[in-house]
């Protein structure tokens, strides 16, 4: 672990929102101290309420209500509220399309769009209450949509443009959702992303779905059924502008986003309204150390919960000009963020581990092609970084001169919780530093016992906070069970971390069933059931084994039914058929035919086994409840390339 640590400078500490060490210590007691005025006094200042809250936080675990009572709407306090102040003519929505198409949208200019866009939705007959899928490519109407929904009380649930028709269908079953509002296609390296045509297929047992709202955006053709679908553009063309924000309860849902699990079904994460609100936007502070005139880039896809706290609700809340960027980061060359940075000017730039180090491997060449000393501070989302990607980001990005925020945080938490407060915190490469205000972390063993400083153990949180999921949708025993029942009256992370002398934490890595691919979350169960579904399947174990870029690259070990088959042909089109189960993001990197897999003497698949394989070829863990040990022997002596 590299020992080096980076103070902030005078300067940067001078102008920040927590500018030293003890003004982060005071904030930090407040909060743990005296929470319920910590939070009131901030939501009170932050928010706009329609009507204020009873109480500050009601805690009846494993449920907990933020500012109950308090009427409010995340629209609201993300557009109208700016439209008042000097920010109403204020770029909101920097854009830029694949092929160089350029947006800049003006807070008003939003409001307008939301407003007509919410319009057209109750033209369609919805209704707060609903739920809506988004599932849209990474336009500046992906982010309307969403407001719109907040804007009239619809929970929408945004679907990543990657996932396929078979994932699309499964959310929009589990949400019973009344519409899917999409577009024809996007681009992605320079090719069409087909989306419309995914919808379609994956509507046929979709029966609660009432009407597809349909966004012109790449113009080729797509099937439009009549009664069922229309087009964005038609829908809107006579609508008015004015649409008022509806009152909603503090604790209304603000969206569900589904994420993996450690079963084969995706949970449903709720968040709701106001405490979501208010974590998202103090972390553009106190993590970003926003400035008005600041140009802030998170280059996260708003299917991700991180497009939606960091692109949309919370830089929208706190009144920022947030970037959006439609492409891959490699089209048409390997200078696209570097060129977008130099074009806007870029402050604030928020990425991913996995981004940093493919850029890194393309060498310097492409950042020093361009001009990049807008940059005053960046960040790093979704996966542990690795101490020499955090040198090379801070070195030859940030020109040595920008701090780099580490944010630990899942799509359950909604917000940053653990990260430097860059004009306070020293950072060390590799560690999301300290907790927010309001974070209790803890590395404990599974009784719950806390481990000694510097040994690795299990992440938990101690007490609730603002942003928190609220329950998984439909299934309030899951969530009782995953996130409070592992250790007793405490959230379970699923993720093995350790603390350091200076109280810093280390975040390793999942405990769980659970991989982390290019800083996206994929259940091994969940391609395990897809890989089963193969005709020529008969059992299928996956697991995460380390990669270079992508830090884990999806390994799957298949035993087959009786037949012929060509094993290379076949795996192949294994590899085909999970990206057609699941989306082309999960497509596995390696697939590898056994005869049989390990098992326990009760017939459970030993994984951790299967991970030491991947991992160093070798087992060295106990094995005694092992069934048969050459299954083992015969799997280390297979080689990567088999
Ligand atoms: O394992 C942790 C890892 O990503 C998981 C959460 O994934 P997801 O819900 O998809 O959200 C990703 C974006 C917030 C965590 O349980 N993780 C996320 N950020 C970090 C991280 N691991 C180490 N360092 C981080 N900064």
């Amino acid at each position: 672990m590299s020992e080096n640590v980076y103070s902030p400078t005078p300067e940067f500490s001078s102008r920040a929102h927590v500018p030293s060490m003890d003004a982060y210590r005071a904030l930090y007691e407040q909060a743990k101290e005296d929470p319920e005025r910590f939070w009131g006094e901030l939501a009170e200042k932050e928010l706009f309420w329609f009507e204020k809250w009873k109480h500050v936080f009601e805690w009846n675990p494993p449920f907990v209500k933020w500012f109950a009572g308090g009427v409010t709407n995340a629209c609201y306090n993300c557009v109208d509220r700016h439209l008042t102040t000097a920010r109403k003519n204020k770029v909101a929505i920097l854009w830029e399309g694949e092929p160089g198409d350029q947006r800049m949208i003006s807070y008003q200019e939003l409001h307008r769009l939301v407003s007509r866009f919410a319009n057209a939705l109750k033209e369609r007959g919805l209704k707060k209450g609903d739920r809506a899928i988004i599932y849209m490519p990474m336009v500046p109407e992906a982010a309307v949509a969403m407001l719109a929904c907040a804007r009239l009380g619809i929970t929408h649930s945004v679907v990543f443009g990657g996932f396929s028709a078979e994932a699309l269908k499964a959310r929009i079953q589990d949400l019973e959702a009344a519409v899917v509002i999409t577009a024809d296609g996007g681009w992605r390296r320079g090719k069409e992303v087909r989306l419309k045509d995914a919808v379609d297929q994956s509507l046929a047992d979709c029966p609660t779905i009432h009407s597809v709202v349909v966004l012109k955006r790449t113009g080729s053709n797509v099937n439009m059924q009549a009664g069922r679908d229309c087009w964005w553009h038609e829908l809107e063309a006579n609508l008015s502008e004015v649409c008022p924000a509806e009152p909603l309860d503090s604790e209304h849902p603000l969206y569900v986003l589904y994420t993996s699990g450690t079963t084969g079904k995706p949970k449903g994460i709720l968040h709701t309204t106001g405490g979501y609100l208010l974590q998202a936007t103090m972390t553009m502070k106190w993590v970003f150390d926003l400035r008005e005139e600041d140009t802030y880039w998170c280059t996260a896809d708003i299917g991700w919960v991180t497009g939606h706290s960091y692109i949309v609700y919370g830089p929208l809340a706190a009144g920022a000009t947030t970037v959006m960027y439609e492409g891959a980061p490699d089209f048409p060359a390997f200078d696209r963020f570097w060129r977008i940075v130099e074009k806007f000017k870029v402050n604030i730039f928020y990425t991913s581990p996995t981004a940093i180090r493919a850029l890194l491997r393309q060498g310097e060449q492409w950042p020093k092609m361009h001009d990049l000393t807008s940059l005053r501070l960046l960040g790093s989302v979704g996966e542990p970084i690795n101490p020499a990607a955090w040198e090379w980001y801070h070195r030859v990005i940030g020109g040595g001169r920008c701090p780099i925020v580490d944010t630990w945080w899942q799509t359950e938490t909604g917000a940053i919780l653990i990260a430097p407060m860059p004009g306070a915190v020293p950072l060390k490469p590799g560690s999301g530093t300290l907790p927010m205000p309001g974070v209790l972390p803890e590395i404990v063993d599974l009784a719950g016992k806390p481990v000694e400083d510097g040994k690795e153990g299990f992440l938990i949180l101690r007490r609730p906070w603002p942003s928190m999921l609220r329950n998984i949708w439909g299934d309030p025993k899951r969530y009782e069970e995953q996130y409070w029942g592992r250790v007793e009256g405490v959230y379970f992370t699923g993720d093995a971390a350790r603390k350091d002398k200076d109280g810093y934490y280390w975040v390793l890595g999942r405990v769980d069933d659970v991989m982390n691919v290019s800083g996206h979350r994929l259940s091994t169960m969940e391609i395990e059931s897809a890989l089963v579904r193969h005709p020529a399947v008969a059992e299928a174990a996956v697991v995460g084994k380390p990669h270079e870029i992508t830090g884990q690259a999806v390994c799957c070990f298949v035993t087959l039914k009786k037949g012929d088959f060509d094993h290379d042909k076949l795996g192949l089109e294994l590899r085909h058929w999970v990206g057609k189960e699941i989306g082309a993001f999960a497509r596995p990197e390696e697939i590898r035919f056994t005869e049989a897999l390990p098992k326990t003497r009760s017939g459970k698949i030993m994984r951790r086994l299967l991970r030491e394989i991947v991992t160093s070829h070798t087992v060295s863990g106990d094995v005694t409840t092992l069934e048969d040990m050459g299954v083992i022997t015969r799997l280390a002596s297979q080689h990567d390339d088999d």
